[in-house]
This record gives C-alpha cells, structure tokens and sequence, in this order.
C-alpha cells in the first residue's frame, strides 16, 4: 500500500525530473520499497539498469544471520539520518542480518571519532561497512584502510567527490555510493517558489524574488547542490533573484532560527523568501517567522528538504509553502542490498541513485502516512 502511494509519487517525481532537464539522468530511478516491517513479503526492487543489483539478491542470501555489519554515522542527533539509520537497521534485520550482530556508532560530527570507530570495526572484522563519513574529504583515507583491509565498503548520504569515485572504478574495489541527486532537491525548491508566481510572491513589488538561504552543513555537497539549483530553477523560470542573507546554519533547528531570526530583523518584511536547505533548519525558521509575526503563504514563503512528519503537518497547514521528500527508505534499503550484493559476490555499481519528490499541500498526506 505505502509502496504503491510512493511509487506513484516517484512516477510524477520522474515526469517533473524530466522536464526540468535535471536529474540523474544515466540511471533509472530505483522503484520504491516499502518501509521496512512490509518488506519481509515485498523485497526491494533495485534499479533495473543496475544491472549488478539483482531484484532478488536479498532472498538469495542464506547466511547473512552470521554476517557483522558495522555502521557509522556521522552523528546520531540529525533528524534525518536518525530516520535513515533506523530503516537501515530495520531493513537490514528483515534480509535475514541479527539484530547483535549489527553495530550502529555514533561519530558524534567528529572525524577523529569517527575514523576510531572504522578502525575498531576493521579490528573485529565485520564483513561489511556502511559508512556516512563526518568528513566527506576524509573519504580517500577511509577508503584506503576499508579496502586495504578486504571489507567491501558502502558509502551513505555524504557523497565522496568524482576522483575518489574514479579511483574505486580504476582499482575495481568493492565500494559504492548510495545517494540522491541533491541538484534534483534544489530544482524543486525553487520550483516550488516559481510555480506561486511572482505577483504572489513579490510582496515589495520591486520585481524580483528576495530570497534569504540558510545552508546546511558544507561537509555535505547537499548544501552546496541545493543552495545553487533552488536559485537556479528560479532564474530558469525567467524570475530575477535578489539574495538578501546566506548564511550556514549546520542542518540544525537552533541554529537556523537564530540566523532567521538576524536576516528577519535586518532585512523586515523584504524577505519574501526562506530557502533552507533541510526541513530541521525550515522548522527553526519558522519559529523566528513566527516570532515576528510574519504569515507563511501571505507575506512570506518557506521552503525545507527532507519531509520530516512535522514538517509535512507544517505543509498541511500552510505553514510552509513546501519541501522535498529525501527518500531514507530507498536510500537505506539500497545501501543494505548493496552490502548484501557484496556479501554475495554480485558486486554494485560504484554509484546507487534514488529521487527526490517535490511536496506541497496536495501530496503532503501521502507522504506523511508513508513515513509515520
Ligand atoms: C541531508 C539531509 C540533511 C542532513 C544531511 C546530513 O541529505 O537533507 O537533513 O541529514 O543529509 O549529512
């Protein structure tokens, strides 16, 4: 039932990724898997055109209750990778792994922690590592060890950049990336700004749309890809742009309130506009929007990524203009397949796409019942 709901809203993701010329475009979009306690009876369905990732290599497996998997994430308090990394552990159990035999560390948005974590677990020889690294230039070190050490390594939601990409497709080592496309979250952002129309969204009538952005964490290219391409779909639908304020908010709510809070007082009723880069940051601006009783949808717009309940139930109300659903269920779900196609000898692709939707008030509930 979820899986069909988000498999329709994927199908008008694809059409709206279509044409907005953006996009993965050398990879289908993987179909969607259900949350975790369905997937017992519905396996995931991998991309077809990966075609290293059978459909049914989970089922195909048969001792991965013996099987240590070893999971770091770069910091257990951020919302979403809290969503992400408890539909990996789901998941992960529903394929057959044991609960014990799964360890999920904390790297406490610390590097040095982080890299004491990886080495232990290369210590105690798990058989497969997850990896959302603190610092996604720490990547080639990490990489160097995992690889020198015979586990096959899946990186998660902090995206290695192109030559370390490169070097696992030159050397054929067993690692991955499993990601969405941050330009594609960043193209709906600033649609979900243009489709209002500048007469609704100019409130000062000077013409163009007064944006302020609040970034999220750099060590992320997600930050940098969506605060690029929200803008740039504005300016592709023939819109001018004035940024007001940009500032790095760190993916956190406290942090995005006050800096929302500054560029609010400083700048008044001509911010039409509030990018945030995640829905976390979009809640901590809305809290200094309300606080100067500005109204979201009449003299201000807000934009969020991630489609966190309470941010949908925002979306529902009116009380955001709009976010993007950053799909943890498929993200998780192929990054545990991607481990599994290791375990199995199958091998991946050295890169695992999934999309992003674009959510407003029409499809805000499907989305919130799909992830509660
Ligand atoms: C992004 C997500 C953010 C934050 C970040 C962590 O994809 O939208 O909310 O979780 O990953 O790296």
């Amino acid at each position: 039932m979820k899986k069909k709901v988000l498999a329709a809203l994927l199908s008008v993701a694809m059409v709206a990724t279509l044409l907005a010329g953006c996009g993965s475009k050398s990879e289908e979009p993987a179909a969607a898997p259900a949350p975790a306690e369905e997937e017992a009876e519905a396996p995931a369905e991998p991309a077809e055109s990966e075609e290293e990732t059978p459909a049914d290599a989970p089922a195909a497996s048969g001792d991965l209750a013996d099987k240590k998997v070893g999971v770091c994430i770069y910091q257990f308090s951020d919302n979403f990778m809290t969503l992400f990394r408890t539909e990996l552990e789901n998941y992960l159990i529903s394929l057959g792994f044991a609960k014990e035999n799964i360890s999920i560390q904390d790297g406490q948005n610390d590097q040095a922690t982080q890299t004491n974590q990886i080495d232990n677990f290369i210590t105690d020889e798990v058989d497969v590592l997850i990896i959302n690294p603190v610092n996604s230039s720490s990547a080639e070190t990490i990489t160097d060890k995992v690889v020198a050490a015979g586990i096959p390594l899946v990186y998660i939601n902090r995206e290695p950049d192109e030559s370390e990409q490169k070097r696992w497709e030159e050397n054929n080592w067993d690692v991955t990336y499993v990601g969405c496309d941050a330009r594609q979250s960043g193209t709906f952002q600033g649609e979900l700004i243009a489709d209002l129309g500048l007469e609704n969204v100019d409130k000062n009538g000077n013409g163009k749309i007064d944006y302020i952005m609040i970034q999220g964490d750099p060590e992320n290219v997600d930050a940098q890809y969506r605060t690029e391409f929200s803008v740039k779909a504005l300016q592709d639908a023939g819109l001018e742009v004035n940024e007001l304020f940009n500032q790095v908010g760190n993916w956190q709510q406290a942090e995005a309130q006050t800096l929302v809070a500054n560029a609010l007082g400083q700048f008044g009723t001509d911010v039409e506009v509030v990018f945030c880069n995640n829905d976390a940051m979009a809640l901590g601006a809305l809290q200094a929007i309300n606080e100067k009783e500005r109204k979201v949808g009449e003299d201000i717009f807000l934009v969020g990524v991630d489609a966190l309940s309470e941010a949908l139930e925002n979306v529902l109300n009116g009380t955001m203009t709009g976010t993007v659903f950053n799909d943890h269920f498929s993200q998780s779900h192929n990054a545990a397949d991607a481990a599994v196609n290791y375990l199995n000898g199958t091998g991946n692709d050295h890169k695992i796409s999934c999309d992003y939707v674009k959510v407003t008030k029409d499809n805000a509930q499907e989305v919130l019942d799909m992830v509660k």
